[in-house]
């Protein structure tokens, strides 16, 4: 990206936001990590994938996982909003999160298989397309090369833990409105369903909801992206009627009953995965399109999400 897009992009997301996330950047790539937790991180071990796969391969179910972690279902969500205009009434968004494309040519066959002829009025993309944590983004952004032209329009998106900065240009080259603290807007005549996102709230911490809810009218319907759920009690104090998020994958390699070993997030379980609520705002946290650390998945198939926006009169009478 050139000095001039940095300093459009720092006129977008806060300078200070900037600056912070391009320097956690340099620390990941130089693995010089300032603070010892952030090494700790699962997705900060390089082993980690390598130990995952040699306790699956020695229980021979390493090709079970594999197979499960390709097989992504289409769920449908129904959210009732309270604030939400008329004609947004039935308002198909097609939610994809976590996607790690470039974890191999297999998995990105089966998304474009998932999401094909779906039909929604406008996509949101809550983060993490790149598999590791570090490097060039390019494999990552050939693969939305190939996926967004498939995607319905418009589409929105917010860049996660796994994410560089680089992604913001590969998106937007694309089509895709990357929302750094900002906020935008669907249009249908004179009416307007506001959609924020926020940069990632779990490890780089540059996420404004503040900066990214400026832009929303007092009572106006505005749903928030968020790549983790972890700053819900915040988005819920700035009045947003839905937020999206994703980053937990449900846990991935789950129990029986779908009950996960780690989330990788402070917030509470109760937020891990599915719908949600905190006071008069709606939430759901996708467990994610795709893997990190390793591409195995027990308990907790992959899912593209459409959420079906009703409005207040429609949700009296279910
Ligand atoms: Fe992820």
């Amino acid at each position: 990206m050139s000095p001039l897009d940095m300093t459009a992009l720092a006129g977008r997301m806060g300078e200070g936001a900037l600056r912070q996330r391009l320097a956690m950047e340099a620390e990941q790539d130089s693995h010089h990590y300032r603070h010892v937790e952030d090494f700790l991180r699962p997705e900060h071990l390089p082993s980690a994938g390598r130990l995952i796969h040699r306790a699956l391969a020695a229980a021979g179910l390493r090709a079970r996982g594999r197979n499960n972690a390709r097989r992504i279902r289409v769920h449908r969500n129904e959210v009732c909003l309270e604030h939400l205009p008329g004609v947004f009434e039935g308002c198909r968004l097609l939610h994809l999160s976590d996607l790690h494309l470039d974890a191999g040519r297999h998995h990105v066959e089966a998304l474009l298989a998932a999401v094909r002829g779906l039909e929604c009025d406008a996509c949101v993309l809550t983060g993490d397309y790149r598999f590791g944590i570090e490097g060039s983004c390019a494999p990552a952004i050939s693969a939305l090369a190939r996926l967004v032209p498939v995607l319905p329009q418009p589409a929105f998106a917010v860049l996660g833990n796994h994410d560089g900065i680089d992604l913001v240009d590969g998106l937007e080259r694309l089509g895709v409105r990357v929302l750094m603290n900002e906020c935008a807007a669907l249009h249908r005549g004179e009416m307007r369903l506001h959609i924020a996102g926020i940069d990632d709230a779990h490890y780089f911490r540059t996420h404004d909801i503040a900066r990214a809810a400026a832009g929303v009218p007092v009572d106006a319907c505005a749903i928030l992206l968020s790549h983790t759920p972890e700053p819900y009690r915040h988005a819920a104090a700035h009045g947003f009627d839905l937020m999206l998020s994703g980053h937990t994958h449900g846990g991935q390699i789950c129990l029986p009953g779908g009950i996960p070993l780690l989330t990788d997030t402070p917030a509470p379980r109760r937020l891990a995965r599915g719908a949600w609520r905190q006071g008069r705002m709606q939430g759901y946290t996708s467990v994610g399109c795709g893997c990190s650390i390793i591409d195995a998945r027990f308990f907790c198939p992959p899912e593209v999400t459409i959420h079906v926006l009703r409005g207040p009169q429609v949700g009296r009478h279910q």
